[in-house]
């Protein structure tokens, strides 16, 4: 692997659901065809109305869901025939940000629980300095290591759930719609501070949101769900 190597790379993945009715079952295809790739510093927006396929896409990635066609490349190695310790390995250097920080971060762990876990999960050694350097990296402190994430802001959640996902310093950040549930005030902050990582550790990024203006702003390449294959969108159709 060397780093012309795509950090991602989507060929053809094809993905179906299946809908039951009151009177039949209907398939429901979402993917088409997805090919998408991502190299190495590389910023890529991923766009297209609610129910498209962008939250899919994004569980075929991590093996949350299985494709029914198509390869999942990370870093240059096709997921589907790795073995479990291999698969787990590639996906430590994949961060993601979910929609919801609400929901994402478990209520029961302490922001120290939260980001220690992938240290834990993928055996790799941390000290406490490593965490409250994480922290401050997010503009939370020390202190907050302690807390519980009903003791924050959705602001504050979301800056959590980036500490987590730069806490192994991944290859890939994938934030799926990181700032919609929260207040505007409060966007623009998450968005700025995803940016600050982003020049500081270069870290590629498949940022998916439904704001053609976030897009434009964090992004050099746009591309949007059409039918369940991805267009690329050039400057002037925007
Ligand atoms: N687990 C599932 N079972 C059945 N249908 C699903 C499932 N997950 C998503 N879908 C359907 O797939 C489509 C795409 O959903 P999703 O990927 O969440 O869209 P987006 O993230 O773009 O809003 C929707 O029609 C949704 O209802
Ligand atoms: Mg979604």
């Amino acid at each position: 692997m060397n780093f012309k190597t795509p950090v991602l790379e989507l060929q053809g993945i094809t993905k179906a659901y299946t809908k039951t009715t009151l009177l039949k079952q209907v398939k429901n295809e979402v993917l088409k065809g997805v090919n998408l790739t991502i190299k190495q510093g590389e910023s890529v927006a991923l766009m297209g109305p609610s129910g498209c396929g962008k939250t899919t896409l994004l569980k075929i990635i991590l093996g949350i869901e299985k494709q029914d066609k198509g390869k999942v490349m990370i870093l240059g190695k096709n997921t589907s025939e790795m073995n479990k310790i291999t698969k787990k390995n590639i996906l430590s250097k994949i961060g993601v940000i979910f929609q919801d920080p609400y929901s994402s971060l478990d209520p029961r762990q302490t922001v120290k629980d939260i980001l220690s876990e992938p240290f834990v999960i993928h055996k790799k050694h941390f000290t406490k300095q490593t965490l409250e350097q994480a922290l401050r990296e997010v503009s939370l402190n020390e202190q907050d290591l302690e807390k519980y994430p009903h003791q924050f802001s959705g602001g504050q959640r979301q800056r959590i759930n980036i500490a987590r996902a730069l806490i192994l310093k991944p290859r890939l950040i994938i934030a799926d719609e990181p700032t919609s549930a929260l207040d505007v005030s409060v966007q623009a902050q998450i968005i700025n501070l995803l940016t600050r990582m982003q020049n500081k550790y270069h870290f590629a990024l498949l940022f998916i949101s439904h704001s053609i203006a976030l897009c434009k702003y964090l992004c050099q390449n746009i591309v949007s769900v059409q039918n369940g294959m991805l267009n690329k969108i050039s400057g002037d159709e925007l």
